[in-house]
């Protein structure tokens, strides 16, 4: 019998959040194969962090800058986090931290993350700029696992964006940012589906 409780979900956060308030909403939906249980931020100023408190669910900010140069110091307490609230799964969502072998371990094949391009196309920054740059048709969005090498872990799945011939970084983004709100939640309850029946 596969488990039929909700995965207990993480977010981890730097920014906005819009990709953390898509995942939120979706899982507080009936039915829903996950529940986002914290939001994580890096940064005490994350707009993510009151808009993730509006719609109830706990918060917690493990500040980067306390820790100094000792990644993995900050990261075990971003862990120590993790394991409080019971986490299952941990979906990172515009986090902009580097991540050591170290968390990458501890949560291999359970940490999942969004990217704005087609992976393998332009992992890293500003991938808006170097599709428009090389003159794609199509830009869009992955869901990948997370694994050491940036942007580089198996990809869960994909959402496809035109190129317009008038677009610019910003334009494109925005168009890309509203697919990414489609395809995490769904990539999101698919995985979560599947590590229930395991
Ligand atoms: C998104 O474009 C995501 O793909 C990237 O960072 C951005 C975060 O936006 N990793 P938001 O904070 O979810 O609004």
């Amino acid at each position: 019998m596969p488990d039929p409780r909700p995965v207990r979900v993480a977010v981890l956060i730097s920014g906005a959040g819009s990709n953390m308030a898509a995942l939120i909403d979706a899982g507080q939906q009936d039915g829903a194969p996950f529940e986002v249980v914290l939001v994580l931020s890096n940064k005490p100023d994350a707009g993510g962090l009151a808009v993730a408190q509006a719609k109830g669910v706990a918060t917690a900010t493990v500040d980067h800058r306390a820790f100094g140069t000792d990644r993995q110091a900050h990261e075990q307490a971003l862990d120590a986090a993790l394991t409080a609230h019971d986490v299952e799964v941990v979906a990172l969502a515009g986090y902009m931290r580097l991540l050591t072998p170290w968390l990458v371990g501890r949560w291999s094949d359970r940490m999942l993350n969004i990217h704005p391009s087609l992976l393998p196309k332009y992992p890293g920054l500003d991938t808006h700029a170097r599709a428009i740059a090389a003159g794609d048709a199509e830009a869009g969005c992955s869901v990948h696992l997370v694994t050491e090498g940036v942007d580089e872990g198996p990809v869960l799945g994909q959402s496809a964006v035109p190129v317009q011939a008038d677009d610019t970084p910003a334009s494109l983004s925005q168009r890309v940012l509203a697919a990414e709100h489609a395809l995490y939640p769904r990539t999101l309850a698919d995985f979560c589906r599947q590590i229930r029946s395991l």
